[in-house]
């Protein structure tokens, strides 16, 4: 079988469709965001039975501050409740929590709740999990190029040496596998400015599922759809299929 690995090692999810799931329940959109949380739980522990090593999730992207401040807020309130709440369990099962973004943005109760969080799991590595927020593909490979112009400025490379390969190792996630399967729940067939960089030869799958509905099977059906694919990295399936 010239298929992909089974089971993929990288997972990102864009998390759509709060809004709408709280909608058809005639509540505030701040419910399907609380309702998003238990769906978190589960694909974290569908990640952790089905043995993916990385799980990442867009949580709020760097374009969500436009929403209505009272949005933003309630979001801002939930992180923090969820942070409180959840980081113990996590650190229990194993699992290495990340952020990724530019964090400056965010007040300082929050930034710290995020550094603990990340400090306090560090040397956990049964599931690295990264939450994304002010996050933008776009900003992260605007970050790297800055590393990059430093690093030319400061005489540590040549401007010659920097190539993909080089350039890539700044971007956030680069010390883990790479993105494997990029999903998207809420019906949307868009990435949204999410994992630009990471995401360029990752399969993609775009569920009508809203995210508080996403549960274990929704995600194992993911997987299987995946595990169906031939990744041929501009190969022919002829190539592919002589080196398995
Ligand atoms: C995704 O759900 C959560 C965030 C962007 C924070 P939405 O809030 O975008 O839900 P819809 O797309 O309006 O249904
Ligand atoms: C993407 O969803 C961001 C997150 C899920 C955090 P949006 O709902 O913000 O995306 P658009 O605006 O529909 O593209
Ligand atoms: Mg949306």
């Amino acid at each position: 079988m010239t298929t992909a690995a089974r089971v993929p090692r990288h997972i990102a999810i864009v998390m759509d469709g709060n809004g709408r799931w709280a909608r058809a329940r005639h509540r505030p959109r701040s419910f399907g965001h609380n309702a998003g949380r238990k769906a978190v739980r589960e694909a974290v522990e569908s990640c952790l039975r089905e043995g993916v090593q990385v799980l990442t999730l867009f949580a709020f992207s760097s374009e969500n501050w436009h929403r209505p401040q009272a949005e933003v807020g309630a979001l801002m309130n939930l992180f923090v409740r969820a942070l409180d709440k959840e980081v113990e369990d996590l650190h229990g099962h194993g699992v290495r929590l990340r952020f990724i973004g530019d964090l400056q943005a965010f007040d300082e109760p929050l930034r710290r709740r995020m550094h603990n969080a990340m400090a306090h799991t560090a040397g956990n590595d049964r599931l690295h999990m990264n939450v994304a927020v002010n996050y933008g593909g776009r900003w992260d490979i605007v970050q790297a190029s800055r590393c990059a112009a430093e690093a030319v400025a400061n005489g540590d490379i040549h401007v010659d040496d920097i190539d993909e390969n080089r350039l890539g190792q700044w971007m956030s996630l680069a010390e883990l596998p790479p993105l494997d399967l990029f999903i998207r729940t809420g019906g949307e067939y868009r990435i949204s400015n999410f994992l630009l960089w990471q995401a360029a030869y990752a399969e993609l799958y775009f569920t009508d599922t809203l995210w508080p509905d996403f549960d274990h099977a929704c995600l194992r059906l993911a997987i299987e759809d995946y595990a169906r694919r031939e990744r041929r990295y501009g190969r022919t399936g002829e190539q592919v299929a002589a080196n398995h």
